[in-house]
């Protein structure tokens, strides 16, 4: 393969920006910063650009079973992902009820392989927690797959009990695995989805309702508390609010390994959405809902302050025409979840470097180091060091650009952030050294994204194996 060499740019990592070139050679970072040229090489010009680690989005549902269809698939969704900049996923394979962990993993690799475009990882989520099922976690994790998912709602489809909860924290706990949790109060949501109904509140906003936000904080409370009995990690997926985020906020202070996620619709949109004209507000529909507008400050800050760790899109993508109108009658019945893989770079970028509410370091950090680091990618992906994948993101800042449905390519008939006007995009997007995205466009196939595996929590947080101790050129040989 010939050798790759970026020239010209700002190298942005989490922890320096810094005017430099990239040399690649099979797939792999060679020579970052003063490059010595050690034969031919395809040149790819980044003068006035940044170069950065392609982002790792930890929270996507590629062709997810939900309310009785089925989000936007991987062919689809992953394009859209590498036109934005992102060069890794890590999804969530759903078990079956009444299937095992392994076949969930399985399941997801048949339907990923072949049709991605970018490299993945996955989590598992446990729905029905058999002891043999709880019992196959270790299993789980010699397949690469060292994060385990556990809903607190929705019941009767996917949410497990406290005895589950605590029970996988126990388990993870022993086999180096790391447990997410969707944290609302299923029983409290269905409760007060009923009482909506029955009271003739059926429209979409009535979504927002019936999920509040003590709905959410409790239930990242009790799983902190859960968390904190077992002695284990735990990582708290889409946080909406100010209340579950002080929630994480105290269990960091008191030294517990809590770390927490928010994400793109929970900073830049808000719950007057919901109450849109006609059906509109179904759209809008996920969960947890979107919260007041004077949340997302606070979010902000959290996520500069580093009581929040990363930004992951919970990309979950339904059409509205069909999908979303299944819940016309009944805000119950709209599959939950928004689009949102192929801008969210350019969001971060906009809204949050160019504001000044984070830094052009630590947006790297939030959408690419620390996903690498938790899901236990790092230092193989998630940073631009000597030794790692080719992973890169060239971002032209030049220029600025409207979103619409319009001109994406995400497969679906809208955009969640349809009229933001965003700063600058990615120009030029490298998987392991292979051009993916050419000046803005997609010239890659859907053969090149290839699975990886995670390391357990444990081995990259230095609980078992002291991570901290060891050279970096040590791990990548380990790896
Ligand atoms: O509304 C959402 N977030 N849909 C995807 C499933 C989940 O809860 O993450
Ligand atoms: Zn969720
Ligand atoms: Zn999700």
């Amino acid at each position: 393969m010939t050798a790759v060499w970026v020239r010209g740019g700002m190298i942005v990592t989490a922890s320096d920006v810094f005017a430099g070139d990239v040399w690649i050679e099979d797939g792999v970072i060679r020579q970052v910063g003063v490059v010595r040229p050690s034969g031919e090489a395809h040149v790819i010009d980044a003068t006035g650009m940044y170069v950065m680690p392609g982002a790792i989005d930890e929270h996507t549902h590629m062709g997810m079973p939900f309310n009785g269809t089925v989000s936007a698939d991987w062919d689809t969704e992953t394009i859209a992902a590498a036109i934005g900049g992102t060069t890794t996923i890590v999804d969530f394979a759903i078990q079956r009820r009444g299937g095992t962990l392994v076949e969930a993993i399985e399941t997801w690799r048949n339907k990923a392989d072949g049709r991605t475009a970018i490299d993945y990882g996955l989590h598992v989520a446990i729905t029905d927690p058999r002891p043999e099922v709880i019992a196959e976690i270790p299993e789980a994790v010699k397949r690469g797959v060292t994060t385990v998912k556990v809903f607190m709602a929705y019941k009767g489809e996917m949410m497990v009990d406290d005895t589950a909860l605590f029970q996988t924290l126990l388990a993870a706990r022993e086999a180096g695995a790391l447990v997410m949790v969707h944290a609302e109060n299923g029983d409290a949501v269905v409760l007060l989805q009923d009482l909506l109904y029955e009271a003739n509140k059926r429209a979409p906003r009535y979504h927002a309702e019936s999920r509040p936000l003590e709905v959410e904080a409790e239930a990242t409370r009790r799983a902190i508390a859960l968390a904190k009995l077992a002695d284990a990690p735990l990582f708290i997926v889409h946080v909406t609010g100010r209340e579950p985020m002080e929630e994480i906020r105290r269990a960091r202070h008191r030294g517990q390994r809590v770390y927490g996620e928010t994400c793109p619709q929970y900073l830049l949109l808000d719950e007057s959405y919901l109450a849109l004209p006609g059906f509109e507000g179904a759209k809008y529909v996920c969960s947890p809902p979107l919260r007041h507008a004077s949340h997302q400050e606070a979010l902000w800050t959290a996520l500069a302050e580093g009581v929040l760790q990363t930004i992951g899109t919970d990309h979950c993508s339904f059409n509205f025409r069909e999908q979303k109108h299944m819940g016309r009658d009944d805000f119950r019945k709209i599959p939950n979840g928004l689009n949102g893989i192929e801008n969210w770079v350019q969001l971060i970028y906009t809204y949050g470097v160019c504001q000044g509410r984070i830094s052009l370091s630590r947006m790297v950090d939030l959408i690419s180091t620390q996903p690498a680091k938790l899901m236990g990618l790092y230092p193989r992906k998630g940073t631009l060091a000597v030794g790692a994948d080719a992973d890169l993101l060239v971002y032209d800042p030049s220029g600025s650009a409207t979103i619409t449905a319009q001109t994406q390519h995400q497969n679906s008939d809208y955009n969640a952030y349809e009229g933001f006007v965003v700063q600058g995009k990615p120009q030029w997007v490298l998987l392991r050294g292979n051009v993916i995205v050419q000046e803005g466009a997609y010239v890659g196939s859907l053969r090149d994204g290839e699975f990886v595996p995670c390391r357990p929590y444990s081995a990259a947080y230095g609980e078992k194996a002291p991570f901290e101790s060891r050279t970096l050129q040590a791990e990548l040989v380990d790896a």
